[in-house]
């Protein structure tokens, strides 16, 4: 009997649970049609940022130049951005392209901290063939001043201004630095998600010792760094009404199902594919299927949440319970 794998994200049906995180090779045509090829069920395209769109305005109607001054910022990354993706026009054209080429969906994704005008953009990416907007609300606060209220409701607004853009359904994709993030997970479900997107990965940078200069970095994933939002995912699970989708971390078919047992609906992967190529995709469902078969479920949506936080027959190993046992199993080790 084969396994069924099918699974529903964002009230989808996907032909598995396995999806291409938002990245540049899912807006690369070409390598869209592969990673389809390959077995992805669906792609997120890159982010296409707030700043982006909003400086794009400004020069359409011939205020960039005075508007460099206040946002000062803009004039040194924004060179490279435009190397990062294709800005914002040809990103829509890019979404008509993939929606012709390939016939898994493919979900549109939105980087800002602000509801604004820039918001618009997510209902032309609608009108350009998303199957989904992906919000992706990356922040930093240094402000001494802003306090975590605060910061939180913007994101709250922003989420209620993309889903009043589009009728398309939306997820959010968030960092896991909240003191209470079950509950902001909440609010963002209240506020209209659809689904949540565990979790954001920060690009931390790195100094350089020889020219003595902050430099981005961005570092590949490993396993291990599916841990945090595993743990996140088991806490949500039937208990936050949204899909929930993991993302960092998930390299291999083990990694994938650890996070369908605790409860995602899909795992959005992205270092793997850049480290293996776009046939991982495949690599990841075939592994899904041979380990549910072996273990003789019929399918992904049986395997799904079967221990989560609220199925689990030890939901206090999730818990600070989990911490203290963890701690206390190493006290009579010998290094
Ligand atoms: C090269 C690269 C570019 C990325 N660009 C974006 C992006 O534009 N928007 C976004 O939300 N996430 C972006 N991410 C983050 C991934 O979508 C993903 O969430 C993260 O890398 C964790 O998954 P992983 O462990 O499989 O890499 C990018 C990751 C990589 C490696």
């Amino acid at each position: 009997m084969s396994v069924d794998l099918r699974t529903t994200y964002l009230g989808m049906e996907l032909s598995n649970p396995v999806v291409v995180s938002a990245c540049p090779m899912a807006e690369d045509v070409d390598q869209l049609a592969r990673l389809e090829d390959a077995g992805a069920a669906a792609a997120v395209f890159p982010s296409l940022f707030e700043e982006q769109i909003e400086r794009e305005e400004l020069e359409i109607h011939g205020f960039y130049e005075q508007a460099t001054e206040s946002f000062a910022e803009s004039v040194t990354y924004f060179p490279e951005m435009t190397d990062y993706n294709v800005g914002p026009g040809a990103y829509l054209r890019r979404l008509e392209e993939a929606r012709k080429r390939v016939s898994i969906p493919v979900i549109g994704s939105l980087n800002g901290i602000s509801a604004g005008g820039w918001v618009h953009y997510a209902r032309q990416m609608q009108q350009a063939g998303a199957s989904a907007i992906e919000l992706n609300t990356f922040v930093i606060t240094a402000d001494l001043d802003a306090d975590a209220a605060t910061i939180e409701k913007r994101q709250v607004e922003l989420v209620k201004a993309v889903r009043a853009a589009v009728t398309i359904p939306l997820a959010v994709k968030i960092s896991p630095f909240y003191s209470a993030t079950a509950h902001f997970a909440k609010q963002l479900v209240d506020a209209g998600a659809d689904g949540l997107v565990l979790f954001n990965r920060f690009v931390h940078p790195d100094i350089d010792l020889d020219t003595l200069t902050v430099r981005p970095h961005l570092k590949l994933s490993r396993s291990y760094d599916g841990l945090l939002p595993m743990t996140w995912i088991a806490l949500l699970h039937k208990r936050v009404d949204a899909s929930l989708a993991a993302t960092r971390g998930v390299h291999t078919a083990e990694d994938a199902l650890k996070m369908l047992l605790v409860g995602a609906d899909i795992v959005e992967v992205a270092s793997t594919l850049y480290e293996n190529g776009p046939e991982q995709v495949g690599v990841i469902r075939d592994g899904i299927r041979s380990w549910l078969e072996h273990r003789e479920y019929e399918s992904v949506e049986q395997a799904k949440g079967s221990l989560s936080y609220a199925h689990s027959p030890d939901p206090a190993a999730f818990e600070r319970a989990g911490y203290l046992r963890t701690l206390a199993s190493y006290t009579s080790r010998v290094v």
